[in-house]
């Protein structure tokens, strides 16, 4: 039981200890994917229970491709200071943060309106009735 209180490394990463807390998708990031202060508040307090390791929940790196309500964005700069603030948070209690990165494509059902799907080098315009079979390679759509 104590091994798990020893201090851990990943690559250059020194933790703690051996706790890590899973990626997890809160739904609690404002409908941009900016940070709320109900987020820090998680955060903290996962911080202050000795997680030496965080992932945050998975967080959209394309504006208009947004696999799930509520979850973090980084995709572009507005989001720089939000979270030198939250990794600052988390270090204060000496634990590690580190962000999932997630790009639903054609495996999002979330707000499957008009968005952008990136598909290898082309971008289309995909349609709610837009549809792909599950035999394909990932680069072709029925529309
Ligand atoms: C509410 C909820 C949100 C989750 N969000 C994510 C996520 O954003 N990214 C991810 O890779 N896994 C996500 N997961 C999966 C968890 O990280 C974890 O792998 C899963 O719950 C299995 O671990 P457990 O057996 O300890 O619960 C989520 C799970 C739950 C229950």
């Amino acid at each position: 039981m104590s091994h798990l209180f020893t201090e851990s490394r990943i690559g250059n990463l020194v933790l703690k200890n051996r706790f890590m807390r899973s990626a997890t998708w809160e739904n609690m990031a404002t409908e941009d994917g900016h940070m709320t202060d109900k987020l820090y508040a998680i955060y903290e307090e996962l911080a202050q229970g000795e997680v030496g390791l965080i992932v945050t929940g998975y967080a959209n790196i394309v504006k208009e491709e947004k696999p799930n309500a509520g979850m973090m964005g980084i995709y572009d700069d507005s989001f720089i200071h939000e979270y030198q603030k939250l990794t600052d948070l988390v270090h204060q209690y000496h634990s590690k943060i580190v962000m999932q990165l997630a790009y639903g494509g054609t495996k999002t059902t979330y707000n499957v309106g008009e968005r952008v799907i990136l598909l290898q080098v082309m971008s289309l315009k995909w349609h709610a009735n837009a549809r792909q079979s599950d035999d394909e390679s990932g680069d072709r759509l029925h529309c």
